[in-house]
């Protein structure tokens, strides 16, 4: 029997993950570690909460004594990190919490996961790290340069990562994703914003001429990619996970509103997100040889989220309320204000 110890597995990608471990490996225990901070549902979860293999831990990964208990008291032979403030218009807004989680938290892990002695230490990552790629795709030897609050911070905890390696000789691996779409994402991101709003019949705030560029990856493809690296990958090393579809934003919002039988009027250009990074492109040849592939395209991805929202409305519409409304309107009141078009 071992024992998983994944941190934010209430989380859009760690409750994929977690269904998808519980489901793939009848020998695996799961402790799920979660704050339930703004992002962090249950919900997502109902469907394995009374699985005698599976534990929730209500609680920060920043604190060390739990951490260690829960290492100890488990006998946890890998730690998974999902633990992180993830969006970028937040880390504008307030970045002190990312770098609390984003790399406080990810030491405080780190070094209770290096006096227990894991077998292994996943470091879920982001292409951001890289910063905006204008040319080519980055690999994993490129440069970080990350642009936002969001990816200095995970920059950061991915440094320190690869110095617990290299320092203490933990066993860690770390992936870069790009944009995840599917069922359970927070509509605060892109795409379920979009498609909620658009299901109301509520204006879409695209940013700035919305000819930026992510490459999406559906949810279920990382989850098997992650699993891939956490057993198989060289420890010290970093993989890319992208999925292989660049989209501009304004290409995807079309489709939204096309597959939901809506107008493209409710398209309003708004004001730009501040230092934008204008296009991530990866370069995942170090994962292809391992012999992941995505098996979903862009298409058949955002169909399947856009019928799962659209069927789950039980679950967006009670978090489209209080807390986030008033982030809602903090960061698009003015902007929808001034509408330019
Ligand atoms: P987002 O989901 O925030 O992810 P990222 O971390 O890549 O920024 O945004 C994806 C893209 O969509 C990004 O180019 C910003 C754009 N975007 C909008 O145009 N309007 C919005 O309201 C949001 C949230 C994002």
């Amino acid at each position: 029997m071992k024992t998983l110890l994944v941190t934010g597995g209430a989380g859009f990608i760690g409750s994929h993950f977690v269904r998808h471990i519980l489901g793939k490996y009848p020998e695996y225990r799961v402790v799920n570690l979660d704050a339930l901070k703004y992002a962090g549902n249950l919900d997502n979860l109902l469907d394995v909460a009374d699985d005698p293999r599976y534990r929730f831990v209500h609680g920060d990964i920043a604190d060390a004594p739990l951490v260690e208990q829960l290492l100890r008291e488990y006998q946890v032979s890998a730690v998974v990190n999902f633990a992180a403030e993830t969006h970028v218009d937040r880390s504008l807004l307030d970045a002190g919490g990312f770098i609390l989680t984003d790399v406080h938290g990810t030491y405080v892990l780190l070094e209770a996961a290096r006096r227990a002695g894991v077998e292994r230490f996943l470091q879920v990552g982001t292409d951001e790290v890289y910063g905006h790629v204008e040319v080519g795709s980055t690999d994993e030897l490129s440069p970080l340069t990350p642009r936002s609050p969001y990816s200095a911070s995970k920059a950061g905890g991915d440094l320190m990562v690869l110095a617990y390696h290299t320092s203490y000789g933990l066993p860690v691996v770390i992936t870069r994703a790009s944009n995840n779409l599917g069922p359970n994402q927070y509509p605060e991101k892109f795409i379920p914003l979009f498609v909620t709003n658009a299901i109301d019949d509520e204006p879409l705030p695209l940013y700035g001429d919305g000819m930026q560029v992510r490459d999406w990856l559906y949810v279920v493809d990382h989850c098997e990619a992650l699993d891939l690296v956490l057993h198989q990958g060289q420890v010290g090393e970093v993989y890319n996970v992208g999925g292989g579809n660049e989209k501009v934003n304004m290409e995807v919002a079309h489709r939204v509103l096309d597959t939901l039988g809506k107008s493209k009027e409710l398209i309003k250009h708004v004001a730009d997100r501040p230092g934008h990074d204008r296009r991530y492109s990866l370069d995942c040849a170090k994962l292809h040889a391992l012999g992941w592939r995505p098996r979903h395209d862009f298409e058949t991805a955002l169909d399947l989220t856009l019928r799962w929202y659209v069927e789950n409305e039980w679950w967006w519409r009670k978090i489209k309320t209080g807390e986030y409304m008033e982030y809602y309107r903090q960061q698009y009141q003015a902007r929808l204000e001034g509408v330019r078009g």
